[in-house]
């Protein structure tokens, strides 16, 4: 089962939430991963114009959405790769029925990063896509899972340019969750 990886990160941590969600994905036997990264040269006069991307989506089963938190939402270069799915893609409704599910990261406490979230999230209901969030309850223990509390979806927090221990487990789980719906969805005949 394909399940495409799409993110932006210019610093490296949404990159490294993306190897972690890949990782939870390769922990399901037959999930296969495929990371991609939202390049500055993908972009031209201010349009993505990678089409390869959204072939490599157009043949996976599920989309896991990554951008960091910029200005209170997703980066500007996500949003080309977003504003790029507007024709067909949209029209036709092709990613219609497919999983998605979303992460992003900030500096703040709070970084309104649930906004960048929605946002992922809104996508995917714009195209048909069937969300996964979290199945975790945040419980504010700072050390578990989901230690943020977001159950839309994998909120991180970026310390020195670095992603702590519980969001990198968080991260791993949902890949593996949505890797396991892409799994139930299939054996329910879809
Ligand atoms: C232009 C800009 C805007 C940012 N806006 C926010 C924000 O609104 N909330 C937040 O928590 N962090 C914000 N940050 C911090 C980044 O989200 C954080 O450094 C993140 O780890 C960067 O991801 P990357 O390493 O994948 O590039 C901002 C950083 C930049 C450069």
């Amino acid at each position: 089962m394909k399940i495409a990886i799409v993110y932006h990160s210019v610093t490296g941590t949404t990159a490294q939430l993306a190897e972690a969600v890949a990782a939870g994905c390769r922990s399901i036997a037959t999930a296969q991963p495929q990371l991609l990264r939202i390049e500055g040269v993908d972009i031209q006069q201010g349009r993505f114009k990678n089409s390869s991307v959204l072939e490599i989506i157009d043949h996976s089963e599920a989309v896991i959405f990554g951008s960091p938190t910029f200005m209170g939402s997703v980066s500007a270069q996500f949003k080309a790769f977003a504003d790029a799915t507007a024709g067909d893609h949209w029209v036709e409704q092709l990613w219609a029925d497919k999983i998605a599910a979303g992460f992003t990261v900030g500096n703040g406490y709070c970084g309104d990063t649930l906004h960048c979230l929605h946002y992922l999230q809104i996508l995917a209901a714009q195209h048909g896509m069937l969300w996964a969030g979290l199945d975790l309850a945040g419980a504010g223990d700072a050390k578990a899972p989901n230690r943020l509390g977001a159950q839309a979806g994998l909120i991180a927090r970026a310390v020195d340019g670095a992603i702590e221990a519980p969001d990198l487990e968080t991260a791993f789980y949902l890949g593996q969750r949505v890797a396991r719906m892409v799994g139930l969805f299939r054996r329910s005949g879809h």
